[in-house]
């Protein structure tokens, strides 16, 4: 973990929160590779869920919403950690994580009772603080979709099983946040609420723990890094039937990446009691009216971001060197290729150089270096997971010719520059 969180920060995929301020517990700001490599994961989950299949509709729902949205999903009674608190030295700590429930870990001092500690962030809307205008931050993406529910069924007249699909920012106090980006009070969630008829949920269920295992396999998670838990009764949600987890086995031992839920018809009952409106669906074929079952994916984009890091942090020898490398999947590498001048004071290379990168990024992301030796800008490159890298050399001038280099197998080819696009784009 050391080693990939300094790699995070040297080479600027995710720095801590408000830093200069020393910064601000458990929040990180992504830097500009770790941006790219969080919009190609979103790009890639988005592409697999909603383009590639013909029942998901896509949509970005609001993560302020009313405050009768939480009361009726059961958040506002539910969603609860018990939590203790140190008399001595103040520190809150989570009931589950402790060993002793009478002594604080930290300092051995005494500590309270366990209490109820709602997840849900609170905030005023408006400006008048007071108890009407109280509303939460959104603790999970999935309510915008089934307050939708029935705006989709009236604009777009989807016949079931069909789905939605989101991918937003979510807010949890969680009590124990930690392990990097793994548990944080702010983070993103992709999810996708899939409406079934109630006799095909099982079915629905099992389907989408195979079509979600397989997409983190198809972009490179290695198979024996990744397993499916299945919940036990006494550790389900409180709208949840059933819950498989899909986990990865990160540096600090497996843990949640995604769960894959069946919600039941709960959700849509309690918003159809809490509001009024009617959110059955009706089977024309059939006359039959009736509450979907939900079944829903619901995955982190920070966790599978830190998984995909792990996953592909890798570290060899190359004669007396040691050559980090960050393996990632072709889709998502933050950059696809970096164009490099052999000789930086050379200004006929470096035009050149600086040339052929510019041509590049319109059809890529791409990069030009000259601040170092050739040497370390490979290994740069390499840090960050660039999957081709294009040197120009005095040769180049003369034979219009360039050295691509393979980062895994560190190959390298003799390229015309005006075949440069044709061959990367076989590649890429
Ligand atoms: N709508 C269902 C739901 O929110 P969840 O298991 O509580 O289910 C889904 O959350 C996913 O969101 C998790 O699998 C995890 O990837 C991510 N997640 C949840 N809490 C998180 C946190 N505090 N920090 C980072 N990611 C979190």
């Amino acid at each position: 973990m050391e080693k990939i969180v300094s790699l995070c920060k040297r080479r600027g995929f995710i720095f801590q929160g408000s830093e200069i301020y020393g910064g601000l517990a458990n929040t990180w700001d992504y830097g500009p590779f770790g941006v790219e490599l969080k919009n190609n994961l979103k790009r890639a989950w988005w592409k697999s869920v909603v383009y590639e299949r013909n029942d998901i509709l896509g949509m970005d729902a609001a993560i302020l919403m009313h405050p009768k949205v939480w009361e009726a999903s059961g958040h506002v009674e539910n969603f609860y950690d018990l939590k203790s608190d140190c008399k001595s030295c103040k520190k809150r700590f989570k009931a589950a994580d402790l060993k002793d429930p009478k002594k604080c870990p930290e300092c051995g001092g005494e500590l309270t009772d366990s209490r109820p500690f709602n997840l849900m962030f609170k905030t005023h809307q408006g400006p008048i603080e007071e108890a009407a205008n109280l509303i939460y931050l959104r603790p999970e993406t999935a309510q915008g979709m089934f307050v939708n529910f029935l705006n989709i069924l009236d604009s777009r007249h989807p016949k079931l099983p069909f789905g939605l699909a989101q991918i937003g920012k979510a807010f949890r106090n969680e009590i124990t946040p930690g392990n990097f980006t793994f548990r944080t009070r702010e983070f993103e969630q992709m999810e996708i609420e899939y409406f079934v008829h109630p006799d095909q949920a099982d079915k629905a269920w099992q389907d989408w723990i195979d079509y979600r295992f397989q997409w983190y396999l198809d972009l490179g998670m290695k198979k024996e890094n990744l397993r499916q838990r299945p919940h036990e009764k006494d550790e389900l949600a409180h709208y949840a039937k059933a819950c498989t987890d899909i986990e990865y086995n990160f540096p600090f031992g497996w843990s949640e990446l995604e769960g894959i839920a069946n919600r039941t018809d709960f959700d849509l009952k309690q918003h159809a009691k809490a509001s009024g409106k009617d959110l059955t669906y009706f089977d024309d074929a059939a006359k039959q009216r009736f509450y979907p079952y939900i079944i829903e994916p619901s995955g982190g984009v920070d966790r599978s971001v830190l998984a995909f890091l792990a996953n592909s942090y890798h570290e060899e020898k190359v004669k007396e060197d040691t050559r980090v490398v960050l393996k990632l999947h072709k889709q998502l590498a933050p950059t696809k290729v970096a164009v490099l001048p052999l000789l930086r004071n050379r200004p006929e290379i470096v035009e050149l150089a600086k040339k052929i990168a510019f041509d590049l990024k319109k059809s890529w992301v791409a990069v030009y270096d000259d601040t170092a030796a050739i040497g370390k800008l490979y290994r740069r490159q390499d840090e960050v997971g660039t999957l081709y890298c294009v040197t120009v050399d005095v040769q180049s001038l003369e034979d219009k010719q360039v050295t691509v280099r393979d980062r895994d197998s560190m190959l390298q080819d003799r390229v015309s520059i005006d075949k440069l696009k044709e061959y990367l784009r076989e590649k890429l």
